[in-house]
């Protein structure tokens, strides 16, 4: 029997109402529609203390955070565009993903994410090119399709929803993609050991790869 794929929504921004988590919603729909089984972290409900390397022994919410990414297959990521770039509070989250440098597979290893931002203006591409520089710092696959949604207090009221068809058939088609693509690495042995360790030998990003590659 093929495995269940799970898909985890990580996004929206310290505002009570947020487009990015209600843009992060549909898209979840989208993967559960598509057969995932989905969570949702939204960052104004995880309220994670800011990163520090020393923090000692990791809060609650953030074991709720590294858990949920690490059993991902998928991810879909959406984040306010804040001053031509992604928000603090998602980068803060983004940075707690560190814990993963010792889980097998580390850090996003073989797990594909799709990319969402909300702006003002016209330039949330700015915020998605971002993520996708972080997808590939913790070895995630980035899906080719991205929604950035410009001018989003247009798309979306006070209770989250949108009476644009065309952006929630984007967002729908995003999550339908992160579980396709998901589904595929799932069924096979994407990065194999050898990939791994080249991989942590030459772009290491926790002190014990780059002990290990000398
Ligand atoms: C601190 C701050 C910085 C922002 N910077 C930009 C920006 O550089 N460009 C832009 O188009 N919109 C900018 N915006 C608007 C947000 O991107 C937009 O309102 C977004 O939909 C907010 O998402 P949220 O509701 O999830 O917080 C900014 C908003 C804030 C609060």
């Amino acid at each position: 029997m093929a495995k269940e794929i799970k898909v985890v929504g990580l996004g929206g921004s310290l505002a009570a109402q947020s487009n990015s988590l209600a843009a992060l919603k549909i898209a979840l729909e989208g993967a559960a529609a598509a057969g995932a089984q989905t969570e949702l972290l939204d960052v104004r409900e995880l309220n994670l203390p800011m990163y520090a390397p020393d923090f000692g022994e990791a809060p609650e919410s953030v074991s709720r955070l590294c858990q949920a990414v690490h059993e991902a297959d998928g991810l879909l990521w959406s984040s306010p565009l804040y001053h031509g770039t992604i928000s603090g509070s998602f980068k803060n989250a983004l940075d707690w993903l560190q814990l993963l440098s010792d889980r097998e597979p580390a850090y996003l290893t073989d797990k594909v994410v799709g990319l969402i931002s909300t702006a003002g203006g016209t330039q949330g591409l700015q915020a998605v090119n971002t993520m996708e520089f972080v997808v590939r710092a913790l070895r995630g696959w980035a899906v080719p399709l991205v929604i950035p949604i410009p001018q989003a207090w247009r798309v979306f009221d006070k209770e989250g929803h949108t009476h644009d068809a065309k952006v929630a058939e984007q967002l729908h088609a995003l999550g339908h993609e992160v579980t396709r693509a998901a589904r595929q690495f799932a069924s096979k042995v994407i990065t194999t050991p050898d990939a791994a360790r080249a991989e942590a030998e030459i772009q290491p990003i926790s002190e014990k790869e780059a002990k290990a590659g000398e």
